[in-house]
């Protein structure tokens, strides 16, 4: 190994309805990346799909800049490479990666796919692998493991878009006779409240069905929480995870849709959070056996809500890849603990590279006593 730095590839944008949110998150982790320690690789994938590693790649994606004339980059799913090529160079990669931070919310990003394919290219990267990742992004599966590992959840139900398209009345009748309204109605796997719609009544249920079937295959139908706060909590860690302190959100419309989480500035977030101690001490036992439940590695942020009369805890979701400006929750609920947002990303980092590392020692191959696949 020579003593050159780090080569960090941060990846951003993406196919997903969460783009813009990845481009603000990747904005926040290049500027904080200490480039004493580290080269930094920008990788932007735009909207079509397309990679890009220009250094002006954040730019011309926040700009919605024709792409197609830009030097294109291809990741290959084998290991010996470990790096990005030109697509139509001399095989030779541009840029070795290192390490891979993939700072990309929703589908094809937060998934599992391009974990998958990180996997394949045999490259560390930041965060849950595939399986996690995957568990992360689906709020179906994902709640019936919670479930499985002792954690209350929401009353749900759910579909699939064939059944909400061609079945409507039976679903309508299924929602209703397994919920109350407000019911939300969700894609199964989107972020940043994309596609969520708070129905309230039948006609509402109605008009978000189309809306929720127009992101994914299948939705779920959640038993409104009334009365609840909204409380998180960020976890870093792989095998024996830390929990930081809890943040509460004060979202600035009638749930934390998009706009109060992005657009209108005037969602709050308290950090810590005014709870009893007992009470932050059950959210983060639950907090970390969410985690485990789902087999992250890296980071989440585990999303509770709070019965403000019962006190009852439920949890909402985990996210794989939390939003990650400088003032987004997951950050600062470490930097009230004292870790600094490079020092975080040191953190992921050198996490990255330990699990690689415990994965890399495993065996891959067994050798039979007798060659009898010759025969
Ligand atoms: N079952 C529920 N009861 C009450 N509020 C909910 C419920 N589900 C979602 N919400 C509200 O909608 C927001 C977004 O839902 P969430 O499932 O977290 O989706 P996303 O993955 O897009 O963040 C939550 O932060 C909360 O404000
Ligand atoms: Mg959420």
């Amino acid at each position: 190994m020579t003593n050159r730095k780090l080569r960090v590839g941060v990846i951003f944008g993406g196919r997903s309805g969460e783009h813009e949110v990845s481009l603000v998150s990747a904005a926040s982790v290049l500027d904080a990346l200490d480039r004493s320690r580290y080269e930094v690789v920008p990788i932007g994938i735009a909207r079509d799909g397309r990679w890009l590693s220009s250094p002006q790649a954040l730019q011309l994606l926040r700009e919605r800049t024709d792409v197609t004339s830009e030097t294109e980059c291809v990741l290959v799913p084998e290991p010996n490479r470990q790096g990005l090529m030109v697509v139509s160079g001399t095989g030779e990669p541009v840029a070795p990666l290192d390490v891979v931070i993939p700072m990309i919310h929703g589908t094809y990003g937060e998934d599992g796919t391009l974990q998958g394919l990180l996997e394949l290219a045999n490259i560390p990267y930041v965060g849950a692998g595939v399986l996690g990742s995957a568990l992360g992004m689906d709020k179906i599966i994902q709640k019936q493991l919670f479930i499985h590992a002792g954690l209350r959840v929401a009353k749900y139900t759910w579909a699939t878009s064939t059944d909400c398209t061609g079945a409507t009345r039976k679903v309508v009748r299924e929602v209703e006779r397994t919920l109350r309204y407000p019911v939300f109605v969700k894609p199964a796997n989107t972020g940043s409240s994309v596609g969520i719609v708070k129905a309230h009544n039948r006609k509402e249920l109605l008009a978000g069905i189309p809306v929720a079937c127009s992101y994914d295959r299948r939705v779920i139908f959640e038993q409104g929480i009334l009365n609840a706060r909204e409380i998180e909590c960020s976890i870093l860690g792989n095998d024996d995870p830390l929990v930081s302190a809890l943040g509460e959100i004060i979202p600035s419309n009638e749930f934390y849709d998009y706009d109060a989480k992005y657009v209108d500035g005037k969602s709050m977030a308290i950090i810590p959070a005014r709870l009893p101690r007992r009470t932050v001490a059950q959210i983060q036992r639950m907090a970390r056996i969410a985690y485990r439940a789902i087999d992250c590695a890296g980071m989440a942020r585990a999303d509770f809500f709070l019965g403000r009369k019962s006190g009852v805890i439920t949890i909402n979701e985990l996210n794989t890849i939390p939003g990650f400006t400088s003032i987004s929750m997951y950050p600062k609920l470490w930097e009230a603990g004292g870790v600094s947002f490079s020092a975080l990303l040191d953190r992921l980092i050198a996490l990255a590279l330990e699990r690689h590392a415990q994965k890399s020692g495993l065996r891959r191959f067994y050798d039979p006593r007798q060659e009898w696949y010759r025969r």
